[in-house]
């Protein structure tokens, strides 16, 4: 495996934050995984990260350790049963190219997925979600090397733990795993999920009656490109923020103030507030200081508008989570790792 030294991480990150990594390779090969091991041992990897598509990253200093990037790849049908198939991707490959594979293969499920930056490997770590669907909801399994026992564990639905933009990997398993392939099931009858306003809104618009999953794909094609930035037009990770959950008595106490607060039931009784609505009233959206700011359309997210820091990027955030504290007494959490 070739260990770059000194290597800018600009391309790796969507934020486009101009760090560099001590050390830096690129896995192409599952039969890569000894020699990680073994520079492991020596050393160079003591602080390791691997990297998939590099969205859901905020670098804020110089990286003092080995980043590994992850570009495994190849999509393959397992097996197919009366109802469903199972197919597994490599963790290298880009999300939304898989989703558009299955798309034009009929396999359904992962539809509403469609233009989510990042890659296949990284998608179970934060449960990626949007539009009603998560991955969770055709997740099957995963295969994941672990770094310091140098062999391969098989993770079922149950041992991931999603929860909301949440797993283990997050928690308890945080950077000790290097998730290798992951299995979806997908479905032969395509059951649509088109409860969220805005995919109804846009089928409306593009007058289609009777969607396909390729229609649903568009929509939310559509939606997403009409308010998130291209993060390579315009430095960002999307959602910097989750949105928070509050007690149902928090939520009433907030909502006596602040009648027009735009918030969801979750299903264990509690409510989900819309953080892009907790910050645009506090005035940020739109904000621009320097070369950062809250993007004008969507202000869940953060942009670099060319050359930020990641410290500036991340002062801004604090700042948020502050007056958002202040204002409505909730706590904004990060969806966005920070390194
Ligand atoms: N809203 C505002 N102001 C804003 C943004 C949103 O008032 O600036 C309100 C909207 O009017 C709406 C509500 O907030 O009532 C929800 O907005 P939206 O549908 O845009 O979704 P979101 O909750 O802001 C979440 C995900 C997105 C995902 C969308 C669609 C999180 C942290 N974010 O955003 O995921 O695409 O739903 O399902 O859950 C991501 O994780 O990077 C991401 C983009």
């Amino acid at each position: 495996m070739i260990i770059q030294e000194n290597i800018s991480l600009k391309p790796f990150n969507s934020f486009g934050i101009d760090v560099s990594a001590k050390y830096f390779s690129i896995l192409a090969l599952q039969a890569q995984l000894d020699s990680i091991k073994q520079e492991y041992v020596q050393t160079k990897g003591n602080n390791l990260l691997v990297l998939g598509g590099g969205s859901n990253v905020l670098f804020t200093k110089p990286f003092d350790g080995w980043i590994v990037k992850n570009e495994l790849k190849g999509i393959q049908l397992i097996s197919e049963d009366a109802t469903s198939y199972l197919i597994e991707a490599a963790a290298g490959e880009n999300w939304h190219e898989f989703v558009l594979h299955c798309i034009q293969q009929g396999w359904a499920g992962l539809e509403n997925l469609s233009l989510i930056p990042g890659s296949v490997g990284a998608s179970p770590i934060q449960n990626i979600g949007a539009y009603g669907v998560e991955i969770k909801d055709t997740f099957h399994s995963l295969d994941a090397y672990h770094i310091q026992e140098n062999n391969i564990h098989t993770f079922t639905l149950n041992d991931c733990k999603f929860g909301y933009r949440d797993s283990i990997f997050k928690k308890t398993l945080k950077d000790q795993y290097l998730i290798l392939k992951v299995r979806f099931r997908l479905n032969k009858q395509h059951q649509l999920t088109t409860c969220y306003g805005a995919i109804a809104n846009e089928l409306e618009k593009m007058c289609v009656q009777e969607p396909t999953i390729a229609d649903i794909s568009n929509a939310v094609i559509r939606i997403r490109t009409s308010k998130l930035p291209d993060p390579k037009l315009l430095g960002n990770a999307g959602s910097f923020f989750k949105n928070p959950v509050v007690s149902k008595q928090h939520y009433e106490q907030i909502l006596a103030s602040f009648p027009n607060v735009h918030a969801y039931p979750t299903i264990d009784h509690q409510m989900k507030l819309a953080a892009g609505w907790l910050i645009e009233q506090c005035g940020w959206k739109g904000y621009r200081h320097g070369e950062v700011g809250c993007h004008a359309l969507q202000a869940l997210v953060l942009v670099n508008y060319g050359h930020a820091s990641g410290t500036e990027i991340l002062a801004l955030s604090n700042e948020i989570i502050q007056s958002i504290e202040n204002k409505f007494g909730v706590i904004l959490e990060r969806e966005v790792n920070i390194h």
